[in-house]
């Protein structure tokens, strides 16, 4: 009976249902966006209101295309091969941050490149590590399971996968889901 509960506030992967309390300058907010509407950006925004964390956008050395089939056919090729394009800005001291949410549209199923670049650019063990994904109809596909292929020394927290046209509905829902992860608390707050 005990174990049955147990497993119940256990996500798919069995991750324990504790929260994790911190503090917002120790929330960090990586989101790579590529479409005019912004989707992950909006997401990334959303969390960054949540948290009270600092936003990082993750930026290609070299843009994709602007054009959409470009784009897919480019992406297509990159995520097959798990291309990582260099990124263009580091994030300046990774040390301070204890939660990273980190954000990514749906891309041929997977993180978009970018993303995978900027998983594998840091060391991430002891740190709690959130992903979050915007997509166009297909859902979580594989976005989750590559992250924690990737990840495997940090303490991943269940992944969430937005609808991107309905992201600007979803302000509730995304306060929600970092409410059910987080207990973020300032200093002075605590005092
Ligand atoms: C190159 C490319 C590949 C995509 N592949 C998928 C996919 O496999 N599954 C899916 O549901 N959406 C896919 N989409 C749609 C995006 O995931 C969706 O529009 C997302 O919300 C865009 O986020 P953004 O506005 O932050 O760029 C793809 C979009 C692009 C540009």
């Amino acid at each position: 009976m005990a174990l049955a509960m147990v497993c119940a506030l256990c996500g798919t992967f069995g991750y324990a249902a504790e929260k994790v309390a911190t503090a917002p300058d120790k929330v960090l907010i990586a989101y790579y966006s590529w479409s005019p509407d912004g989707h992950t950006h909006y997401a990334a925004e959303q969390i960054q209101k949540a948290t009270g964390g600092t936003l990082f956008e993750i930026k290609p050395k070299v843009p994709y295309p602007a054009n959409y089939r470009a784009c897919v056919d480019q992406a297509r090729k990159e995520c097959r091969a798990g291309f990582r394009p260099e990124l263009s800005n580091p994030v300046k001291d990774m040390k301070q941050y204890e939660v990273i949410f980190v954000g990514s549209p749906n891309w041929c199923g997977t993180m978009a490149p970018p993303v995978r670049t900027f998983l594998t650019s840091y060391d991430f063990s002891g740190k709690t590590v959130i992903a979050f994904f915007t997509h166009g109809s297909g859902g979580m596909q594989n976005c989750e399971r590559d992250v924690r292929k990737l990840l495997k020394k940090a303490n991943l927290l269940p992944a969430k996968a937005f609808f991107g046209r309905s992201i600007r509905d979803a302000n509730q829902e995304i306060a929600d889901w970092v409410g059910s992860l987080l207990t973020v608390q300032s200093k002075t707050a605590k005092q």
